[in-house]
């Protein structure tokens, strides 16, 4: 079949091509021309369809209207609503104040969240029985593991914005189980004699999932348990993201949140971003991991290299999402005159990143001048560490 494909053009086809995909090639010696032509007929030969495009890796989720009740909302970017990402689910959600988010567990994914504006209370069971409350003011991120038992509520006096990150991108349809559902699915006398109820009260139940409902903003935030003999949580839910020391660079900052600063956080890595007027994420990729990112604030515009030719460029902004597939080649250039800040989460405990000035400041000067067909004065000059984020 390739070589069919291959005899189908002829040689100055080829060569047309070859030369076309490169400026400048007249002036290419011979031997290059020959290596992009072999690779030129090679690639013709591969049948061209089996690279789909890339896929498309923006998902304006601020834009959606997702579930709106009388105590908050919440829009969702699941693999239903934003199907290139299979591995990471984001919500955002709002709480007016009060606003309950119900007792539920998630039986497929770990619960990551950034609490963006307000005060929010939660409460969490682990499988030992430890229990914990917590208060997350913004710039605090929590982690429940998967299946843990876990409530939320917005204890302050204005609207609480926080955005919720999962580890599998199926954790809403397949997974959410909410107090509410189950008892409105347990027959009465059950219910009345687990929970030691009047059947009067187990009638009174609401009858199906509430999800988000009113409730008072309680006048004590670590107000006691109804058990006062529960062991404390030994596993901290809670890590202050916008306290931790950055690591800098010209063009602005990252801080990152790994398993190792946050130990309960056993599946996910969180790095916030920020980028000067001007600067440019460089050139990188993530072996380990997909890259989830959400706009806070200022613009960028990110492109991904796929390979086989392919790269993709998309403008962010504010209230939008974007991912990055594992391995996948991407940059980020800040646009506009207001600093961009954006978070990322990767699905992997451990942050791994391979940096293009690292990886060339990594190989023989010789190598790079024959890679590059370029002098090697002018591999002199390429950077000799990590330029992260460039002025
Ligand atoms: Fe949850
Ligand atoms: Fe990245």
């Amino acid at each position: 079949m390739k070589r069919e494909l291959k005899n189908k053009l002829s040689r100055r086809e080829l060569i047309g091509a070859a030369s076309a995909a490169t400026v400048g090639a007249a002036m290419m010696p011979a031997s290059v021309l020959a290596a992009q032509e072999e690779r030129q007929s090679y690639q013709v030969g591969k049948d061209p369809g089996k690279h789909e495009p890339i896929p498309n890796f923006k998902f304006d989720i601020e834009a959606t209207t997702g579930w709106v009740g009388e105590a908050g909302s919440a829009k969702e970017a699941t693999i239903a609503e934003f199907p290139a990402s299979q591995n990471i689910a984001g919500v955002s959600m709002r709480l007016k104040p009060g606003g309950i988010r119900e007792l539920h567990w998630h039986a497929i994914a770990a619960e990551w969240a950034l609490v963006l504006k307000g005060t929010v209370r939660t409460t969490v069971i682990s499988p030992n029985s430890q229990a914990a409350t917590d208060v997350f003011e913004p710039g605090d991120i929590w982690y429940f593991p998967k299946g843990h038992g876990h409530a939320l509520q917005n204890i302050s006096n204005e609207e609480a914005h926080f955005v919720l990150g999962f580890d599998d991108g199926h954790f809403s349809e397949f997974g959410t189980f909410s107090i509410t559902d189950w008892m409105a699915r347990t027959p009465a006398h059950l219910v009345a004699r687990n929970l030691n109820l009047e059947p009067a009260t187990v009638s009174n139940l609401p009858k199906k999932e509430l999800y988000i409902m009113p409730g008072k903003i309680p006048a004590n935030a670590l107000e006691a348990n109804l058990a006062d003999d529960l062991e404390t949580s030994q596993s901290p839910h809670k890590f202050r993201l916008y306290k931790m020391p950055a690591v800098t660079f010209p063009g602005g900052w990252q801080r990152i949140v790994t398993a190792k600063e946050f130990p309960i956080n056993n599946t996910l890595t969180s790095v916030m971003q920020y980028l000067e007027p001007g600067a440019l994420r460089e050139l990188h990729w993530h072996p380990n991991s997909d890259e989830w990112q959400y706009y806070i604030g200022g613009k960028a515009r990110v492109t991904v290299f796929g390979a086989h030719g392919r790269a993709k460029t998309e403008e962010f902004g504010p209230g939008q999402i974007g991912f990055i597939q594992q391995g996948f080649g991407h940059y980020v250039e800040q646009v506009g005159s207001e600093p961009t800040q954006f978070f990322a989460l990767f699905n992997s405990p451990v942050f791994e990143e391979i940096s293009i000035s690292k990886w060339l400041a990594g190989n023989p000067a010789s190598l790079i001048a024959d890679n590059f067909l370029i002098t090697k004065d002018e591999v002199a000059r390429l950077p000799r560490k990590t330029l992260g984020i460039i002025k």
